[in-house]
């Protein structure tokens, strides 16, 4: 079976084919046209967004096509993105999709922008597949999910504020780097020289038990807020230098990580996961993928992450997941609609 994916959930316009059945799901092509305009603002315009999109969406599907050396005849149905992001960027993929299927007499099928990252890996790695727990980061979400099936979920903890990435992208901002902040932080933390500068994991305690709402939560804006505070207290004395941006995002990126790896170990022992998929663009960072593997690698855990191409939001993702609930029989009605937000399909409390 081969899958047109079609993903313009944010500042990618993306289109991938993958060919396959089962787990046994090759990445036919993949094309992602990263949209550069948004730089100029330090953050994603939403309508700029749309109206990229806009242009872009022909073109990419096209390329993607031709990188598969096939025609819209040998596509079998058409996966799209339909939530959650920007609904004025979904709908033109939506919208596109919807045509485009009706167009060739071909399935439609909506598919949820965080399950394509949960399948991402996949891809690439033939033991990215369930049962496993699943570390979500994206730019927008950020959960800890156990997977016992493709398609069943539970999702464990989610952000109370602000998303993996997108604290990323702030604290970014505070010290100055260009947008988004993320691989910039990474970049700088790296090598950073020793330092006593310390922030405490946020969300993170001892006495923490699994039945209480924080044992698996987690929340960033506490420890943006203590980098706002050491760029203050330094600004007053002197403007910021490069070795103070090192060493505060050096301090950021050790605490957020410290979190994300306790709470998925937390997951990990409580379901006896021998597999985490790490998933969304902060899978991207080496030094949380390099914690996560130190920390678990005692239990024999794998910790699988995909390549930063397929960490950051693409089509191949959306077409694979499209695939499966193509595979499971579902199929989207023609007037299909975007949402800004929808709950995680296939989850249980
Ligand atoms: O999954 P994604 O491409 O888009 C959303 O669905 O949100 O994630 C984008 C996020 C951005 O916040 C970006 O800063 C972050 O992923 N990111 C990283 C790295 N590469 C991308 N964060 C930390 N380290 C990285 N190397
Ligand atoms: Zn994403």
């Amino acid at each position: 079976m081969r899958v047109l994916g079609i993903e313009t959930s944010c500042d990618e316009t993306s289109a991938a084919v993958v060919d396959g059945t089962g787990d046994r799901v090759r990445l036919a092509s993949l094309v992602i046209l990263s949209q550069d305009v948004h730089r100029i603002f330090g953050g994603v315009v939403p309508e700029i967004a749309s109206r990229e999109h806009l242009t872009a969406v022909v073109p990419v599907v096209k390329q993607a096509l031709s990188d598969a050396s096939l025609h819209l005849a040998d596509i079998d149905a058409v996966a799209v993105t339909n939530a959650p992001g920007l609904v004025g960027a979904l709908l033109v993929g939506v919208s596109f999709a919807k045509s485009l299927a009706f167009a060739i007499g071909k399935p439609l099928i909506g598919v949820h922008h965080m399950e394509g990252h949960l399948f991402a890996a996949s891809l690439e790695i033939e033991t990215a597949v369930p049962p496993f727990t699943a570390l979500l980061v994206s730019g927008g979400h950020t959960m800890i999910v156990d997977v016992p099936a493709w398609g069943s979920y539970r999702v464990l903890g989610k952000t109370r504020d602000d998303a993996a990435g997108e604290a990323f992208d702030k604290v970014g901002k505070l010290l100055g780097l260009p947008y988004p902040g993320g691989p910039h932080i990474e970049r700088l933390a790296t090598n950073a020289p020793p330092s006593k500068l310390r922030y405490s994991p946020p969300m993170l305690r001892r006495d923490q038990t699994p039945d209480g709402p924080d044992y698996y939560d987690v929340s960033f804006s506490g420890l943006k807020t203590a980098v706002l505070n050491s760029v203050n207290e330094r600004v007053a004395k002197q403007p910021l230098e490069d070795a103070d941006r090192v060493e505060l995002a050096r301090a950021f990126q050790d605490a957020l990580i410290a979190t994300l790896v306790g709470k998925t170990e937390r997951a990990v022992n409580a379901f006896g996961r021998k597999r985490v998929v790490i998933a969304g663009g902060v899978a991207a960072n080496r030094a949380l993928v390099s914690a996560l593997r130190e920390r678990l690698a005692r239990g024999g855990v794998e910790v699988i992450a995909p390549s930063a191409r397929l960490s950051t939001d693409n089509a191949a993702m959306i077409a694979r997941a499209g695939l499966h609930r193509l595979e499971r029989g579902e199929r989207s009605p023609l007037d299909l609609s975007a949402f800004a937000s929808q709950p995680l399909p296939g989850t249980s409390a």
